[in-house]
Protein backbone atom coordinates (compact mmCIF):
# COMPACT_ATOMS: atom_id res chain seq x y z
CA UNK A 1 0.00 0.00 0.00
CA UNK A 2 1.29 3.13 -0.74
CA UNK A 3 0.07 5.46 2.54
CA UNK A 4 1.02 4.62 5.74
CA UNK A 5 0.60 6.08 9.32
CA UNK A 6 3.88 6.44 10.83
CA UNK A 7 4.80 7.82 14.63
CA UNK A 8 5.85 11.18 14.66
CA UNK A 9 8.72 10.33 17.30
CA UNK A 10 12.15 10.79 16.16
CA UNK A 11 13.14 7.68 18.41
CA UNK A 12 10.81 5.60 17.51
CA UNK A 13 9.07 6.09 13.94
CA UNK A 14 6.98 2.97 14.33
CA UNK A 15 4.38 2.03 11.06
CA UNK A 16 1.03 0.94 11.24
CA UNK A 17 -1.02 0.17 8.19
CA UNK A 18 -3.31 3.10 7.02
CA UNK A 19 -6.41 1.42 7.51
CA UNK A 20 -5.62 0.76 11.42
CA UNK A 21 -8.05 2.60 13.72
CA UNK A 22 -5.49 4.68 15.82
CA UNK A 23 -4.89 7.86 16.85
CA UNK A 24 -1.61 7.17 18.90
CA UNK A 25 1.45 5.28 18.82
CA UNK A 26 0.22 2.20 20.09
CA UNK A 27 4.55 1.54 21.01
CA UNK A 28 5.20 4.82 22.49
CA UNK A 29 2.29 7.10 22.56
CA UNK A 30 3.59 9.92 19.99
CA UNK A 31 1.51 11.26 17.41
CA UNK A 32 0.67 10.01 14.67
CA UNK A 33 1.46 11.63 10.38
CA UNK A 34 -0.10 9.86 7.37
CA UNK A 35 3.65 9.15 5.05
CA UNK A 36 4.26 8.40 1.17
CA UNK A 37 7.32 5.94 1.01
CA UNK A 38 7.34 5.45 -2.26
CA UNK A 39 6.18 8.58 -3.87
CA UNK A 40 7.50 10.50 -6.88
CA UNK A 41 6.44 13.32 -8.82
CA UNK A 42 7.19 15.32 -11.68
CA UNK A 43 6.53 18.80 -10.55
CA UNK A 44 5.31 20.51 -13.73
CA UNK A 45 3.07 17.93 -14.58
CA UNK A 46 1.44 18.22 -11.15
CA UNK A 47 1.25 22.09 -11.21
CA UNK A 48 -0.32 21.73 -14.70
CA UNK A 49 -3.06 19.22 -13.82
CA UNK A 50 -3.96 20.87 -10.44
CA UNK A 51 -4.46 24.12 -12.74
CA UNK A 52 -6.21 22.16 -15.29
CA UNK A 53 -8.49 20.65 -12.94
CA UNK A 54 -9.96 24.41 -11.90
CA UNK A 55 -11.97 24.22 -15.20
CA UNK A 56 -13.77 20.92 -15.03
CA UNK A 57 -16.72 20.53 -13.27
CA UNK A 58 -16.17 17.24 -11.72
CA UNK A 59 -16.81 17.18 -7.49
CA UNK A 60 -13.66 16.30 -6.66
CA UNK A 61 -11.83 18.83 -8.95
CA UNK A 62 -13.96 21.62 -7.84
CA UNK A 63 -13.00 21.00 -4.34
CA UNK A 64 -9.87 22.80 -3.53
CA UNK A 65 -8.68 19.81 -0.97
CA UNK A 66 -9.22 17.01 -3.64
CA UNK A 67 -7.75 18.62 -7.26
CA UNK A 68 -4.62 18.72 -4.46
CA UNK A 69 -4.92 14.53 -4.09
CA UNK A 70 -1.92 13.65 -5.39
CA UNK A 71 -0.25 15.03 -2.43
CA UNK A 72 -2.83 13.89 0.26
CA UNK A 73 -2.72 10.55 -1.17
CA UNK A 74 -3.94 8.52 1.50
CA UNK A 75 -7.45 6.78 -0.24
CA UNK A 76 -7.14 4.35 -2.88
CA UNK A 77 -10.44 5.07 -3.65
CA UNK A 78 -12.30 8.30 -4.37
CA UNK A 79 -15.41 6.90 -3.75
CA UNK A 80 -15.78 7.81 0.20
CA UNK A 81 -15.20 11.30 -0.29
CA UNK A 82 -17.77 13.65 0.47
CA UNK A 83 -17.14 17.64 -0.84
CA UNK A 84 -19.24 20.39 -0.14
CA UNK A 85 -16.75 22.31 -2.00
CA UNK A 86 -14.36 23.56 0.48
CA UNK A 87 -10.88 25.15 0.09
CA UNK A 88 -11.02 28.04 -2.95
CA UNK A 89 -10.20 30.14 -0.54
CA UNK A 90 -9.03 33.74 -1.62
CA UNK A 91 -6.36 35.85 -1.33
CA UNK A 92 -7.08 39.52 -0.36
CA UNK A 93 -5.13 42.35 -0.56
CA UNK A 94 -5.67 44.51 2.36
CA UNK A 95 -3.77 47.85 2.32
CA UNK A 96 -5.47 49.54 5.96
CA UNK A 97 -4.59 46.01 7.81
CA UNK A 98 -1.04 46.19 6.06
CA UNK A 99 -0.62 49.91 7.68
CA UNK A 100 -1.67 48.84 10.80
CA UNK A 101 0.54 46.43 11.15
CA UNK A 102 3.57 48.79 9.68
CA UNK A 103 3.94 47.22 6.32
CA UNK A 104 4.46 48.05 3.33
CA UNK A 105 1.60 45.56 2.14
CA UNK A 106 -0.51 42.78 3.83
CA UNK A 107 -2.15 39.60 2.19
CA UNK A 108 -4.52 37.77 3.86
CA UNK A 109 -5.64 34.19 3.12
CA UNK A 110 -9.37 33.67 4.48
CA UNK A 111 -10.39 30.45 5.20
CA UNK A 112 -13.47 32.00 6.48
CA UNK A 113 -14.73 31.46 2.82
CA UNK A 114 -15.68 27.65 3.36
CA UNK A 115 -18.68 26.37 3.47
CA UNK A 116 -18.96 25.98 7.21
CA UNK A 117 -16.94 29.43 7.74
CA UNK A 118 -13.95 28.14 8.67
CA UNK A 119 -10.52 26.18 7.69
CA UNK A 120 -11.39 23.07 9.32
CA UNK A 121 -14.07 21.66 5.98
CA UNK A 122 -10.49 21.19 4.52
CA UNK A 123 -9.37 18.85 7.26
CA UNK A 124 -12.71 16.90 7.82
CA UNK A 125 -13.61 16.18 4.04
CA UNK A 126 -10.74 14.01 4.58
CA UNK A 127 -11.67 13.06 8.07
CA UNK A 128 -14.80 11.83 6.94
CA UNK A 129 -13.54 10.05 3.72
CA UNK A 130 -11.54 7.92 6.32
CA UNK A 131 -13.92 7.59 8.53
CA UNK A 132 -16.35 6.13 5.77
CA UNK A 133 -13.58 4.20 4.33
CA UNK A 134 -12.82 2.56 7.77
CA UNK A 135 -16.87 1.54 7.95
CA UNK A 136 -17.50 3.86 11.16
CA UNK A 137 -21.33 5.17 11.25
CA UNK A 138 -20.46 7.61 14.16
CA UNK A 139 -18.00 10.02 14.40
CA UNK A 140 -17.14 12.58 17.72
CA UNK A 141 -15.16 15.32 17.99
CA UNK A 142 -14.24 17.72 21.42
CA UNK A 143 -14.28 21.31 20.57
CA UNK A 144 -13.93 25.26 20.82
CA UNK A 145 -16.99 25.97 18.17
CA UNK A 146 -15.44 25.20 14.64
CA UNK A 147 -14.05 21.60 14.43
CA UNK A 148 -17.68 20.46 15.72
CA UNK A 149 -19.45 22.60 13.34
CA UNK A 150 -17.78 21.51 10.30
CA UNK A 151 -17.70 17.62 11.50
CA UNK A 152 -21.43 17.96 11.77
CA UNK A 153 -21.68 19.69 7.95
CA UNK A 154 -19.47 17.43 6.84
CA UNK A 155 -20.99 14.11 8.96
CA UNK A 156 -24.67 14.75 7.81
CA UNK A 157 -23.60 15.12 4.27
CA UNK A 158 -21.80 11.87 4.59
CA UNK A 159 -24.67 10.25 6.16
CA UNK A 160 -22.56 9.45 9.07
CA UNK A 161 -23.67 10.56 12.85
CA UNK A 162 -21.89 13.31 14.24
CA UNK A 163 -21.15 13.81 18.63
CA UNK A 164 -20.25 16.77 19.46
CA UNK A 165 -18.71 17.78 22.77
CA UNK A 166 -18.39 21.83 23.70
CA UNK A 167 -16.86 23.29 26.79
CA UNK A 168 -20.44 25.08 28.46
CA UNK A 169 -20.98 28.49 28.43
CA UNK A 170 -17.68 29.27 26.21
CA UNK A 171 -18.44 28.81 22.50
CA UNK A 172 -19.90 31.41 20.83
CA UNK A 173 -23.79 30.72 19.35
CA UNK A 174 -22.89 31.33 15.67
CA UNK A 175 -20.83 27.79 16.04
CA UNK A 176 -23.31 26.16 18.55
CA UNK A 177 -26.33 27.02 15.83
CA UNK A 178 -24.61 25.56 13.45
CA UNK A 179 -23.89 21.69 15.05
CA UNK A 180 -27.82 22.03 15.64
CA UNK A 181 -28.73 22.94 12.48
CA UNK A 182 -26.52 20.20 11.27
CA UNK A 183 -27.86 17.82 13.11
CA UNK A 184 -25.57 17.02 15.51
CA UNK A 185 -25.83 15.63 18.62
CA UNK A 186 -24.40 18.06 21.14
CA UNK A 187 -23.25 17.87 24.62
CA UNK A 188 -22.27 20.80 26.29
CA UNK A 189 -20.01 19.58 29.05
CA UNK A 190 -19.42 21.55 32.28
CA UNK A 191 -15.76 21.61 31.68
CA UNK A 192 -12.67 23.40 29.31
CA UNK A 193 -11.92 21.77 26.27
CA UNK A 194 -8.65 20.49 27.69
CA UNK A 195 -10.17 18.28 30.13
CA UNK A 196 -13.22 17.53 27.77
CA UNK A 197 -10.67 15.95 25.00
CA UNK A 198 -9.69 12.81 27.28
CA UNK A 199 -13.26 12.34 28.03
CA UNK A 200 -13.85 12.17 24.80
CA UNK A 201 -10.82 10.26 23.80
CA UNK A 202 -11.87 7.63 26.57
CA UNK A 203 -15.51 7.18 25.25
CA UNK A 204 -14.62 6.98 21.75
CA UNK A 205 -12.55 4.08 22.67
CA UNK A 206 -15.33 2.62 24.59
CA UNK A 207 -18.04 3.22 22.44
CA UNK A 208 -16.12 2.43 18.76
CA UNK A 209 -16.95 5.63 18.07
CA UNK A 210 -14.39 7.65 14.86
CA UNK A 211 -12.74 10.75 16.62
CA UNK A 212 -12.38 13.67 14.48
CA UNK A 213 -10.29 15.82 16.48
CA UNK A 214 -6.96 17.68 14.77
CA UNK A 215 -5.23 14.58 16.75
CA UNK A 216 -6.65 12.90 13.86
CA UNK A 217 -3.46 12.44 11.11
CA UNK A 218 -6.77 12.90 7.95
CA UNK A 219 -7.24 15.86 9.05
CA UNK A 220 -3.82 17.61 9.01
CA UNK A 221 -3.59 15.76 5.31
CA UNK A 222 -6.86 18.25 4.44
CA UNK A 223 -5.24 20.64 6.31
CA UNK A 224 -1.93 20.77 4.30
CA UNK A 225 -4.22 21.99 1.67
CA UNK A 226 -4.72 25.62 2.56
CA UNK A 227 -0.80 25.74 1.80
CA UNK A 228 -1.03 23.84 -1.84
CA UNK A 229 -3.12 26.49 -2.96
CA UNK A 230 -1.63 29.27 -1.25
CA UNK A 231 1.24 28.34 -3.51
CA UNK A 232 -0.88 27.68 -6.67
CA UNK A 233 -2.07 31.39 -5.98
CA UNK A 234 1.18 32.52 -6.38
CA UNK A 235 2.24 30.77 -9.05
CA UNK A 236 4.59 28.57 -6.91
CA UNK A 237 6.58 31.72 -5.01
CA UNK A 238 6.14 31.80 -1.80
CA UNK A 239 6.02 34.52 0.61
CA UNK A 240 8.78 35.42 2.98
CA UNK A 241 6.19 34.77 5.91
CA UNK A 242 2.94 32.81 6.74
CA UNK A 243 1.03 33.57 9.97
CA UNK A 244 -1.63 32.10 11.57
CA UNK A 245 -3.35 31.69 14.90
CA UNK A 246 -2.22 29.05 17.43
CA UNK A 247 -4.54 26.59 19.63
CA UNK A 248 -4.52 23.19 19.50
CA UNK A 249 -1.71 23.71 16.97
CA UNK A 250 -3.00 21.28 14.28
CA UNK A 251 -3.11 23.43 11.92
CA UNK A 252 0.49 24.90 12.11
CA UNK A 253 1.22 21.07 11.80
CA UNK A 254 -0.24 20.55 8.99
CA UNK A 255 0.93 23.87 7.56
CA UNK A 256 4.75 22.67 8.30
CA UNK A 257 4.30 18.89 6.35
CA UNK A 258 2.70 20.70 3.70
CA UNK A 259 5.87 22.89 2.84
CA UNK A 260 8.39 19.93 3.75
CA UNK A 261 6.66 17.83 1.49
CA UNK A 262 6.09 20.64 -1.33
CA UNK A 263 10.03 20.97 -1.04
CA UNK A 264 10.69 17.41 -1.04
CA UNK A 265 8.48 16.72 -4.33
CA UNK A 266 10.05 20.25 -5.88
CA UNK A 267 7.45 22.12 -6.11
CA UNK A 268 8.67 24.74 -4.22
CA UNK A 269 12.92 25.78 -4.05
CA UNK A 270 12.32 27.32 -0.47
CA UNK A 271 10.14 27.14 2.75
CA UNK A 272 8.29 30.20 4.27
CA UNK A 273 9.00 31.13 8.21
CA UNK A 274 5.79 30.26 10.54
CA UNK A 275 4.65 32.52 12.63
CA UNK A 276 2.20 31.19 15.60
CA UNK A 277 0.03 33.64 17.22
CA UNK A 278 -1.27 32.74 20.55
CA UNK A 279 -3.69 34.80 22.68
CA UNK A 280 -1.95 35.82 25.57
CA UNK A 281 -4.84 33.93 28.61
CA UNK A 282 -3.91 30.60 26.79
CA UNK A 283 -0.34 30.85 25.45
CA UNK A 284 1.70 27.32 26.03
CA UNK A 285 2.80 27.32 23.05
CA UNK A 286 4.74 30.87 23.31
CA UNK A 287 6.15 29.65 26.76
CA UNK A 288 7.13 26.75 25.69
CA UNK A 289 9.05 28.32 22.84
CA UNK A 290 11.07 31.13 25.54
CA UNK A 291 11.10 28.57 27.61
CA UNK A 292 15.23 26.94 27.92
CA UNK A 293 13.32 23.18 28.34
CA UNK A 294 11.47 22.44 25.19
CA UNK A 295 10.90 18.88 25.78
CA UNK A 296 8.05 19.61 28.42
CA UNK A 297 5.03 21.92 27.27
CA UNK A 298 4.25 24.18 30.49
CA UNK A 299 0.35 23.81 30.13
CA UNK A 300 -1.80 26.69 31.30
CA UNK A 301 -4.78 25.37 33.51
CA UNK A 302 -7.12 27.58 33.17
CA UNK A 303 -6.99 28.77 29.76
CA UNK A 304 -8.65 32.33 29.26
CA UNK A 305 -9.75 34.81 26.28
CA UNK A 306 -12.49 36.18 24.30
CA UNK A 307 -11.04 34.55 21.34
CA UNK A 308 -12.70 31.46 22.32
CA UNK A 309 -11.26 29.05 19.31
CA UNK A 310 -8.06 29.76 20.53
CA UNK A 311 -9.08 28.76 24.58
CA UNK A 312 -6.54 26.09 24.67
CA UNK A 313 -4.28 25.74 27.45
CA UNK A 314 -2.90 21.90 26.70
CA UNK A 315 -2.58 21.90 23.12
CA UNK A 316 -1.86 17.88 21.59
CA UNK A 317 0.02 18.46 18.60
CA UNK A 318 2.47 20.62 20.49
CA UNK A 319 5.94 18.35 19.47
CA UNK A 320 4.62 18.30 15.99
CA UNK A 321 4.14 22.78 15.54
CA UNK A 322 7.39 22.77 17.71
CA UNK A 323 8.69 20.80 15.09
CA UNK A 324 7.46 22.23 12.14
CA UNK A 325 8.45 26.42 13.62
CA UNK A 326 11.80 25.48 14.07
CA UNK A 327 12.34 23.65 10.44
CA UNK A 328 11.06 26.73 9.23
CA UNK A 329 13.42 28.90 11.12
CA UNK A 330 9.55 30.10 11.82
CA UNK A 331 8.81 32.37 15.45
CA UNK A 332 5.86 32.01 18.47
CA UNK A 333 4.46 35.13 19.68
CA UNK A 334 1.63 36.21 22.26
CA UNK A 335 -0.57 39.11 21.74
CA UNK A 336 -3.53 41.17 24.39
CA UNK A 337 -7.15 40.98 24.44
CA UNK A 338 -7.09 44.83 23.13
CA UNK A 339 -4.38 43.76 20.66
CA UNK A 340 -6.94 40.98 19.10
CA UNK A 341 -9.85 43.21 19.28
CA UNK A 342 -8.19 46.08 17.83
CA UNK A 343 -6.24 43.98 14.89
CA UNK A 344 -9.79 42.46 14.56
CA UNK A 345 -11.91 45.98 14.53
CA UNK A 346 -9.19 46.97 11.22
CA UNK A 347 -9.51 43.71 9.36
CA UNK A 348 -13.37 44.55 9.08
CA UNK A 349 -12.39 48.32 8.10
CA UNK A 350 -11.11 46.79 5.37
CA UNK A 351 -14.24 45.42 4.13
CA UNK A 352 -12.91 41.76 4.95
CA UNK A 353 -13.67 40.93 8.62
CA UNK A 354 -12.94 37.50 10.64
CA UNK A 355 -13.82 36.06 13.97
CA UNK A 356 -11.62 37.18 16.84
CA UNK A 357 -9.01 34.34 16.77
CA UNK A 358 -8.31 34.75 13.07
CA UNK A 359 -7.55 38.47 14.30
CA UNK A 360 -4.43 37.58 16.86
CA UNK A 361 -2.24 37.28 13.05
CA UNK A 362 -2.64 40.78 12.31
CA UNK A 363 -2.04 41.46 16.33
CA UNK A 364 1.08 39.09 15.88
CA UNK A 365 2.46 40.87 12.99
CA UNK A 366 2.12 44.29 13.95
CA UNK A 367 4.36 43.45 16.91
CA UNK A 368 7.00 41.13 15.20
CA UNK A 369 7.19 44.54 12.77
CA UNK A 370 7.82 46.55 16.00
CA UNK A 371 10.78 44.23 17.38
CA UNK A 372 11.41 44.43 14.03
CA UNK A 373 11.53 40.38 13.39
CA UNK A 374 9.49 40.73 10.28
CA UNK A 375 10.72 43.52 7.64
CA UNK A 376 8.67 46.68 6.64
CA UNK A 377 8.76 45.07 2.94
CA UNK A 378 8.63 42.01 4.16
CA UNK A 379 6.02 39.90 1.73
CA UNK A 380 3.63 38.22 4.40
CA UNK A 381 0.50 35.95 4.14
CA UNK A 382 -1.78 35.53 7.15
CA UNK A 383 -4.40 32.84 7.44
CA UNK A 384 -7.98 34.28 8.29
CA UNK A 385 -9.22 31.34 9.79
CA UNK A 386 -12.39 31.87 10.52
CA UNK A 387 -15.58 33.78 9.20
CA UNK A 388 -16.90 37.47 10.73
CA UNK A 389 -20.41 36.17 11.50
CA UNK A 390 -18.82 33.55 13.82
CA UNK A 391 -18.92 35.54 16.12
CA UNK A 392 -21.14 38.61 16.16
CA UNK A 393 -21.79 39.01 20.06
CA UNK A 394 -18.16 40.19 19.95
CA UNK A 395 -18.44 42.52 17.59
CA UNK A 396 -21.26 44.68 19.15
CA UNK A 397 -19.70 44.55 22.65
CA UNK A 398 -16.78 46.66 21.02
CA UNK A 399 -18.49 48.82 19.13
CA UNK A 400 -20.26 49.23 21.89
CA UNK A 401 -17.91 49.84 23.93
CA UNK A 402 -19.65 46.98 26.33
CA UNK A 403 -16.46 44.07 25.45
CA UNK A 404 -14.95 42.51 28.94
CA UNK A 405 -11.79 40.90 28.59
CA UNK A 406 -11.75 37.65 30.84
CA UNK A 407 -10.15 39.75 34.13
CA UNK A 408 -12.85 41.86 34.19
CA UNK A 409 -11.06 44.32 32.40
CA UNK A 410 -13.11 46.30 29.63
CA UNK A 411 -11.64 46.14 26.15
CA UNK A 412 -11.23 49.93 24.56
CA UNK A 413 -13.24 50.27 21.30
CA UNK A 414 -10.09 52.31 19.57
CA UNK A 415 -12.04 51.44 16.37
CA UNK A 416 -15.53 51.17 17.59
CA UNK A 417 -18.68 52.13 15.84
CA UNK A 418 -21.73 52.80 17.36
CA UNK A 419 -24.95 52.56 15.69
CA UNK A 420 -26.92 55.68 16.61
CA UNK A 421 -31.11 55.65 17.90
CA UNK A 422 -32.49 58.71 15.38
CA UNK A 423 -35.77 59.74 15.20
CA UNK A 424 -38.08 59.83 12.32
CA UNK A 425 -36.98 63.01 10.93
CA UNK A 426 -35.04 63.80 7.83
CA UNK A 427 -33.98 66.73 8.74
CA UNK A 428 -32.76 65.56 11.89
CA UNK A 429 -30.97 62.82 10.76
CA UNK A 430 -29.87 65.00 7.42
CA UNK A 431 -28.32 67.80 10.71
CA UNK A 432 -26.50 64.67 11.81
CA UNK A 433 -24.90 63.68 8.88
CA UNK A 434 -23.33 67.25 7.93
CA UNK A 435 -22.50 67.40 11.90
CA UNK A 436 -19.95 64.10 11.46
CA UNK A 437 -16.73 64.78 9.29
CA UNK A 438 -16.62 62.65 6.26
N1 LIG B 1 -8.66 29.85 14.48
C1 LIG B 1 -9.90 29.36 14.58
C2 LIG B 1 -11.02 30.17 14.05
C3 LIG B 1 -10.11 28.11 15.19
O1 LIG B 1 -11.33 27.61 15.29
C4 LIG B 1 -9.00 27.39 15.71
C5 LIG B 1 -9.17 26.10 16.36
C6 LIG B 1 -7.73 27.96 15.56
C7 LIG B 1 -7.59 29.18 14.94
C8 LIG B 1 -6.51 27.27 16.04
O2 LIG B 1 -6.16 26.21 15.21
O3 LIG B 1 -6.15 24.38 16.87
O4 LIG B 1 -5.15 24.08 14.62
O5 LIG B 1 -4.05 25.58 16.31
N2 LIG B 1 -10.27 25.61 16.70
C9 LIG B 1 -10.45 24.26 17.24
C10 LIG B 1 -11.91 23.90 17.31
C11 LIG B 1 -9.67 23.96 18.44
O6 LIG B 1 -12.28 23.07 18.14
O7 LIG B 1 -12.69 24.41 16.52
P1 LIG B 1 -5.33 24.99 15.78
Amino acid sequence: MAAELRCFEERCRARFPITEVIYNCSRCGGLLECVYPARTAEPAALKRTWRERRMSNAPLDQSGVWRYREIIDFLDDHSTVVTLREGNTPLLDAPRAASHAGLDKLVFKHQGFNPSGSFKDNGMTCGTAQALRLGMNRVACVSTGNTSASMAAYASAAGLQPIIFIPHGNISYGKLAQALEYGAKTFQVEANFDQILALVRALAERLGIYLLNSINPFRIEGQKTIMVELMDQRDWSPPEWVVLPGGNLGNISAFGKAMREMLELGLIQRSPRLAVIQAAGSAPFYELWKSADRRRLPRVERPETLATAIRIGDPVSWPKALHEVLSSVGVVEKVTEQEIADAKAQIGACGIGCEPASAATLAGIRKLRMSNVIAENADVVAVLTGNLLKDPDYIYRYHTGQLQGPSGMMIHPTYGNQPMVVPNDPAKIAAMLDARPA
